[in-house]
């Protein structure tokens, strides 16, 4: 065939974290602290109301938007986990957070407007404003603590910026953005008229108090929140979020959720309602458990490494030892089984680091921490 096919994907290559996680594969035994994927089933309560509602044959054409029963009880969860205020004619459900941010993304993007991605950063968020035929802008915050630095963010601003795209608590630093760097950000956002996507997918796997920008309602026609079921709720692979946006932008939303793919199965909705009152604090309790474990084994061994403040994941600083991220986790790989993402994946500056996962058992996960020690303190480059 002859046919030229679209530019913008044969340029794009497959995301780090998959090609990486292709070559542990082929290691057979290799313990892999590299998914971002809850170490839990689906709670059985859940599981039923989907059950539940493919025996009452709720199997044909949804609504778009989503279920109106769902998008309600979504507000209602908002209103008292996060005190926002929302419509359900303001929430999309969609195909995970993914599905989320490309239907915003589509909605709100025209070719080469430019769309901020503060580093680190999730990695499906620079394809998406590809997909969109925009431009993404790269703003690397690792050097700045994880926080945003006014003058530094200021200056990648210009009249085609449209948006932001803001990750807290972060994937990968598990860093969750501060009221500081929140107050910057909403002065800056209504100053220039941007939107800002809120990808919060995390937010109640937080380990403390914390700020979040969502809830600021001066910038409310501004805001476009990204949720997920997938994270929380150990439903990963039921592919179900939604988006709340203010009413103009959640209208434009929702028709490229219409047109891109003919809304949610109903069945995986009913689940999703059960889920919003799925008591899930056990599991959250885990993950925090996990992570003081974690911690205290790699303070003991003198390993540098970002304390999470949220999220399941963890950065492991390598700068040590001399090797970039990529040649580090090959190594680590072959020579202890042990399987992590090489940090360069999120960010060049995030070279420093692998990260890893805590959403695993820990009885299997922390002799594998023990294994990234040994193999750091064994390739440590002393410096003169
Ligand atoms: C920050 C962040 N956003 C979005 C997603 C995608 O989540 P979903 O499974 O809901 O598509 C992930 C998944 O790892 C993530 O880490």
């Amino acid at each position: 065939m002859n046919h030229v096919l679209n530019e913008i994907l044969l340029n794009m290559d497959l995301s780090g974290i998959r090609r990486f996680s292709e070559e542990a594969n082929q290691v057979e035994g290799a313990i892999r602290l590299t998914i971002g994927e809850p170490m839990f089933d689906t709670p059985q309560s859940i599981k039923q109301a989907a059950i539940d509602a493919l025996v009452a044959n709720d199997t044909h054409y949804p609504f778009a938007q989503g279920l109106l029963s769902l998008r309600k009880a979504c507000c209602e969860f908002e209103k008292k986990t996060q005190d926002l205020d929302y419509e359900p004619s303001e929430v999309i459900i969609t195909q995970g957070a993914t599905g989320g941010l490309f239907t915003a993304i589509n909605a709100i993007c025209r070719p080469t407007d430019e769309v901020i991605i503060l580093l680190p950063a999730f990695t499906i968020y620079k394809p998406i404003v590809e997909f969109a035929d925009a431009i993404p802008v790269l703003v690397d915050i690792s050097e700045d603590d994880f926080q945003i630095n006014e003058q530094k963010l200021r200056s990648y601003i210009t009249p085609k910026t449209k948006a932001i795209i803001v990750n807290s608590p972060n994937n990968p630093s598990g860093i969750n953005l501060s009221r500081q760097s929140n107050d910057i950000l909403e002065k800056i956002v209504k100053e220039h008229d941007l939107y800002v996507l809120c990808d919060d997918v995390y937010n109640q796997l937080i380990f403390e108090e914390t700020d979040f920008l969502v809830r600021r309602k001066s910038i409310r026609k501004n805001i476009i929140y990204i949720q997920s079921f997938s994270k929380p709720y150990a439903m990963t692979g039921w592919r179900v979020g939604y988006v709340m946006a203010d009413q103009p932008v959640a209208t434009e939303i929702a028709k490229v959720q219409s047109y891109g793919t003919s809304g949610v199965p109903p069945f995986i909705q009913q689940a999703a309602i059960a889920a919003l009152s799925t008591d899930v604090s056990d599991m959250l309790v885990q993950y925090e458990s996990n992570m003081i474990l974690v911690s205290e084994l790699l303070t003991k061994r003198g390993i540098p490494f970002v304390k999470p403040q949220g999220a399941f994941y963890l950065l492991v600083d390598i700068s040590q030892c001399n090797m970039d991220s990529w040649t580090f986790a090959r190594k680590l790989l072959h020579t202890e089984k042990v399987a992590v993402i090489p940090g360069e994946v999120f960010g060049t500056l995030m070279d420093r680091y692998v990260r890893t996962s805590l959403a695993t058992d820990i009885k299997i996960s922390l002799p594998a921490f023990d294994k990234i020690a040994d193999f750091i303190v064994n390739n440590r480059q002393t410096v003169e």
